[in-house]
């Protein structure tokens, strides 16, 4: 039986929004410059959360300095009960306790790491309502925005290496994280980007990071989950924490034995369709990592970019998302070669696009 990992590949094919604001402005400022803040704090909009306790124990593997995990979340509710589908896809409740997508996972990084943690919130709360947040964020993006942070960390040059966590928004970063990295300098750490989504993974924010912070080692193998997937998602960040030699050996976590069972035997294949290309880029990072073959599914007719306007109800997109019958897609080359070799199959996709036959 073959292994099949379907890979949520990052893509910005559904959210015509552009990236902006790729470079740093001359109002970065020295961390030291800031006032003292470690610990993070709630906006009087989001829900009181019990802050993880501090584990001063450290990792193995990252001795000499200290870790912090920086996170933006944005949970539409603070209450469990009666939630509407937008509210639930923004937040997860672990323990009876409404939690961000983003932050969940940020929780999980912290406990398991012994890290600091910090959250970015913004001067102004964000509407807790789904249309005007998603509103307001185009609009952020629009105007290339850097809302005010409301808190700053104490001292980042006392860490080494930052995880940091955000949710997609419009195929970018939330323009917050923009102000972020404006407001601290990065030179010599090492910095980690985590992020929960709708379907469009990273989109390109990990590259936007290498650009917004030259001097700082941009890991490129950061943990990407789905909002649908989060609620379960412990033993994934656990065994990503694992593959980056980060578990603390005292917080008791224990990697799941199919994760560190997975990929030592047999070969690999990633299958995947790049409309724009970022797919593609991830599908030759994980071949380069795994040593794994590629197999492109390449349409015979390609893709315009009318063709993928999600938001034309009438684009080839939609129509193959609303009829069946349209969705057999001929391509170029739809046999793998030698197919019986390979154990382990990685599938990447956008989203909404051919199922594989
Ligand atoms: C303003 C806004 C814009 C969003 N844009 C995207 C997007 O472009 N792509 C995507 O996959 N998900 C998008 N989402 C979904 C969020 O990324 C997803 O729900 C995430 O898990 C929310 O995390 P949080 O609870 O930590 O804020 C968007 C959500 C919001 C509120």
């Amino acid at each position: 039986m073959k292994k099949v990992t379907a890979v949520l590949m990052s893509i910005l094919l559904s959210f015509g929004l552009a990236a902006c604001g790729s470079t740093q402005d001359d109002s970065k400022q020295e961390a030291t410059d800031r006032t003292v803040e470690s610990v993070e704090t709630e906006s009087s909009s989001q829900p009181e959360m019990e802050i993880p306790e501090e584990n001063t124990e450290g990792n193995p593997d990252y001795e000499e300095g200290k870790t912090l995990v920086v996170y933006f979340s944005m949970p539409e509710t603070s209450d469990p009960n009666n939630m509407t589908q937008e509210e639930d896809n923004s937040a997860v409740v672990i323990d009876g306790e409404v939690l961000g997508n983003t932050q969940y996972v940020a929780y999980v990084i912290q406990e398991n790491t012994g890290a600091d943690i910090f959250r970015i919130e913004p001067e102004t709360p964000y509407p807790t309502e789904h249309d005007t947040l998603v509103d307001l964020a185009a609009q952020e993006q629009e105007d290339n925005a850097r809302p005010a942070i409301k808190d700053s960390i104490e001292d980042l040059g006392q860490y080494d290496t930052v995880f940091v966590g955000y949710p997609n928004w419009w195929g970018d970063m939330p323009m917050i994280l923009y102000s972020f990295f404006d407001a601290y300098d990065f030179s010599g750490k090492t910095i980690i980007p985590f992020n929960t989504h709708g379907g469009s993974g990273f989109s390109g924010t990990i590259s936007t990071i290498a650009e917004l912070e030259p001097d700082a080692d941009v890991r490129e193998d950061g943990f990407t989950v789905s909002r649908n997937n989060v609620q379960d998602a412990e033993p994934d960040i656990l065994a990503w924490l694992a593959d980056l030699g980060y578990i603390n050996s005292s917080s008791g976590a224990s990697v799941p034995e199919e994760k560190e069972a997975e990929n030592t035997d047999g070969k690999s294949l990633v299958v995947y369709y790049s409309a724009s290309g970022n797919t593609e880029e991830v599908a030759a990072y994980i071949a380069g990592a795994m040593n794994a073959d590629l197999f492109e599914l390449e349409p015979v007719e390609i893709y315009s970019s009318a063709d993928l306007d999600w938001t034309d109800r009438d684009s080839r997109v939609s129509r193959e998302h609303d009829n069946v019958e349209e969705r057999a897609v001929p391509l170029v080359a739809d046999t793998v070669e030698n197919w019986e070799s390979y154990d382990t199959v990685f599938i990447g996709y956008a989203g909404g696009i051919i199922g594989l036959n």
